[in-house]
């Protein structure tokens, strides 16, 4: 009956994605059932790091590091020990917290570090080299994390990430298409050549990526803990090469580097709680204030893939990525109206301008008046309800392309995630506002949204997703198909996904698109559209009754396991 429906829906719905398997069956790498424990990552060899960490007897916490660690290794184009990230948890009873171990401005950085005499961009400068370097988090973060919860010791749960960088990995076609795009920025820092190239030519796909030097990093953060990486050796290794490199950091900035315990973002959507990642993120914030808006209509209705659905649906996310470049910024150094943006009369004001009928640029009111390219995502949750999910990154692929030389650490490039002028755009094009300008030790604003609903206290959903300002829209999207349209949670991420960030103008829908008629009628409402991939890359958990469902999105090279 199940599996009937099941093609039913497919054959109704013509635009879901391949499917390859119908419910009941079990073998697939990006789909898994279980009990005791989900996870769901990016990287085959870091789930298995997180299946290892269990079977020893680990905790999701302890499971949620050597995954951290794991991935570093296996996605070093995505996210490493030279980044950061966001993580949100949840113990049984108590309520959701979040924890912000994101990239800080150095001390020495200032509002027009990246502008002429003239006051226009130098091209490049926040995106590329040591420059655009802000201070990492990441291992500040995951020890504090195991040293918090965790329940084995630090050397048993990194062990998988120094035996996967020791022993090596086969370059796999996603981390092999990131070298190509990279390569010239790669070739400018010779620590990489030793890493990513044989003899001077670039590592083809299917070579074995051995990161020796990583390997040693993290035996002595194994060992060492947080001062590992932010004293002794390693720190003075990453200070000499920024000096040679003419940048800024120094060792004051990694003395003074703090994780940041932070309230999560709640909101509701139809008998839901959402809770969410806040502010240096937008995630959370423009998460809910787009479900805010959508609850006012009945979506399901109208059907998931109907035209209007998807108009709705882009008027809001343009609504909140208008709110996102005028208000969003870190609330250490600036005052963000997140009470009324996540207002419901303030999605009621937003809702009163939406034409059900076209497109129309909407530049919300002042929510005071309501006051009250790559990235990686990771989600556990076991069978008690406890959940970590979290999204880390080193921003660009490979970062700045700095590697320090001696410890395989390639530094981030998450300075351009600031606003280097009112008005300019970062790496994903979103549009820089006053409040997330430079200044010394601030936190650039970010996308990333790792993300847990609840019905009742019962935590039904985890997930989260890499892809830059996309990250907020694919989450946003899978939940709404989730809980609006009632899809299961393989086909929520299936469905073709669509992204609207107010600039540039265009409703951006990946392939192969809707069906003609749809696609005829979206343009008939005034949207430009460029059909395009959103690199979004959901990992997500469902619990639904005893059963936890985990899903690594079929668009990656990820791995669901559970048991
Ligand atoms: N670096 C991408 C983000 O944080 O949104």
């Amino acid at each position: 009956m199940k599996v009937l429906l099941y093609l039913l829906l497919i054959s109704s719905c013509s635009h879901l994605r391949s499917v390859d398997l119908a419910p009941g069956e079990k073998k697939s790498d990006h789909y898994s059932r279980g009990r005791k424990i989900m996870i769901t990552t990016q990287g085959p060899a870091s789930t298995l790091a997180g299946k290892k960490i269990f079977e020893l007897g680990g905790n999701i916490y302890d499971v949620a590091v050597a995954i951290s660690f794991a991935i570093s290794v296996e996605r070093p184009q995505s996210t490493g020990i030279g980044g950061g990230g966001f993580l949100l948890h949840h113990q049984k009873g108590k309520t959701p917290k979040a924890l912000d171990f994101r990239e800080r401005a150095p001390h020495r950085s200032s509002e027009k570090m990246y502008l002429d005499k003239s006051g226009q961009e130098i091209k490049g400068l926040s995106r590329k080299g040591i420059k655009s370097v802000g201070v990492p988090g990441l291992v500040a973060g995951l020890i504090q994390i195991h040293e918090s919860y965790g329940l084995l010791p630090l050397k048993t749960v990194m062990k998988p990430a120094i035996n996967l960088a020791r022993n090596g990995l086969e370059i796999y076609p996603e981390l092999f298409r990131a070298l190509k795009i990279k390569e010239s920025v790669l070739r400018k820092f010779p620590a990489n050549l030793k890493v990513f190239f044989t003899k001077g030519k670039l590592k083809q796909k299917g070579d074995l990526l051995v990161q020796k030097d990583l390997a040693r990093t993290l035996e002595i953060i194994a060992r060492k803990g947080s001062s590992g990486f932010y004293k002794g050796e390693v720190s003075r290794a990453i200070i000499l090469e920024s000096k040679r490199l003419g940048g800024i950091l120094s060792q004051k900035d990694l003395d003074g580097y703090r994780v940041k315990s932070r309230e999560p973002i709640k909101g509701t959507y139809r008998n839901h709680s959402i809770f969410s990642m806040p502010p240096p993120s937008s995630g959370g914030v423009h998460i809910i204030q787009i479900l805010n808006i959508l609850e006012g209509y009945d979506l399901k209705t109208l059907g998931v893939q109907n035209p209007k659905t998807i108009h709705l649906v882009s008027q809001a996310m343009q609504a909140a990525f208008y709110d996102r470049a005028m208000y969003l910024g870190d609330t250490d150094f600036e005052k963000v109206p997140v009470t009324g943006l996540i207002s419901k009369k303030y999605a009621s004001s937003i809702r009163k301008k939406i034409d059900q009928e076209k497109f129309l640029e909407l530049k919300g009111e002042d929510p005071n008046f309501y006051e009250s390219l790559e990235t990686t995502h990771f989600s556990v949750m076991d069978g008690d309800g406890n959940v970590v999910v979290s999204t880390q990154t080193i921003n660009g692929y490979f970062g700045s392309g700095v590697m320090v030389p001696g410890t395989g650490i390639i530094l981030n490039n998450e300075m351009d995630d600031f606003a280097t002028k009112v008005g300019n755009l970062n790496l994903f094009g979103a549009v820089g506002g006053s409040k997330n300008l430079i200044r010394p030790k601030k936190t650039p604003l970010s996308s990333m949204s790792p993300t847990i609903v609840f019905k009742k206290d019962k935590p039904i959903l985890a997930l989260g997703s890499p892809s830059g300002t996309k990250i907020l829209t694919c989450v946003m999207s899978t939940i709404l198909n989730y809980l609006e349209f009632g899809l299961s949670l393989r086909q929520s991420q299936e469905l073709v996904r669509y992204h609207h960030q107010w600039k540039p103008n265009f409703l951006r829908i990946e392939k192969p698109g809707f069906k003609s008629s749809t696609m005829r009628k979206l343009e008939d409402m005034g949207y430009a559209i460029k059909e395009k991939s959103l690199g979004c890359k959901v990992q997500s958990i469902a619990r639904e009754g005893d059963e936890l469902i985990g899903v690594s999105d079929l668009r990656g090279q990820g791995m669901a396991w559970g048991i």
